[in-house]
């Protein structure tokens, strides 16, 4: 596995840069691509920047010029759903490009010349990705995340969410827009700005992907509010407990796994 990890803020990729082993930095199309070992695993790390053609370009140069051979994709997402709280992990089973709409020509959603509206995550990644983030809430969250920002950001129990996630060049700020994006896309749970993107290149080029977003916000009128303390202080310890967990697939992780698998959770 040659492991490309895509993080869309610098806050998130600097723990995950910071912890490769005998990395070296390579300066290609305006971006810094990190190359180098992650526990044991080959890897490169790099900052997609924010949007669907950033993201896009970015997960196309990973498989084209670094051979990467999985895609990793760590950012924060606002509520796509009542359901999904603050400090959530959702974890993509598809992905959709909300603000596709090339209607009548085509169905709303669906990318022209694919057939496709929603682009789907590889299951397997994506498990392990589950399972990752599972044990970092359990075993990791109360000493990775600072007490007074757990307070700051009404973080009591963080959940896992596994569904649907849609992307679009637009920070949704309000709650009417997630309300019909809701009833319009059976199983949403969050909305961000690239993972849609990654999962159409990765599809295109056959590549397994996975996208792991903590939720930051509910895309409502107080969305961009602390928004910036958030990815420092919440967000990139948890993309980083969970990359490293993803990658280690220690022991801890397969008895947690066995353990919420035999008391059916
Ligand atoms: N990323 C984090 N919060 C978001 C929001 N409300 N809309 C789009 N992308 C986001």
């Amino acid at each position: 596995m040659l492991l490309g990890i895509i993080s869309a803020l610098a806050e998130e990729q600097q723990g995950l840069v910071e912890a490769m082993q005998s990395p070296y930095k390579l300066v290609h199309g305006q971006r810094t691509y990190w190359v180098g070992q992650l526990w044991e695993i080959d890897a490169v790390c790099v900052l997609s920047r924010i949007g669907k053609v950033a993201a896009a370009v970015t997960a196309t140069t990973l498989v084209e010029k670094f051979g990467v051979t999985h895609i990793l994709f760590t950012g924060v997402a606002g509520a796509g759903d009542k359901s999904v709280r603050v400090g959530d992990i959702v974890v993509a089973e598809s992905l959709v490009q909300h603000d596709m709409d090339a209607s009548p020509l085509f169905p709303r959603f669906e990318v022209p010349l694919t057939g496709l509206t929603h682009f789907p995550a590889d299951h397997h990644l994506s498990t392990r990705l589950a399972d990752a983030a599972y044990a970092f809430l359990d075993e990791d969250f109360a000493a990775a995340i600072a007490p007074q920002e757990r307070a700051a950001f009404g973080l009591t129990r963080p959940r896992v969410h596994r569904g649907l996630i849609a992307s679009g060049d637009q920070f949704m700020d309000d709650p009417a827009h997630i309300n019909r994006l809701n009833a319009d896309l059976p199983g949403l749970v969050a909305v961000e700005m690239e993972g849609a993107a990654v999962a159409q290149a990765c599809y295109e080029l056959a590549i397994p992907c996975a996208v792991m977003r903590t939720i930051s916000d509910n895309a409502n009128e107080n969305a961009a509010t602390d928004f910036l303390r958030f990815v420092k202080s919440v967000a990139a310890q948890y993309a980083f407990y969970v990359v490293r967990r993803f990658c280690r697939q220690d022991e801890e992780t397969v008895k947690i796994q066995a353990s919420r698998e035999s008391a059916g959770t």
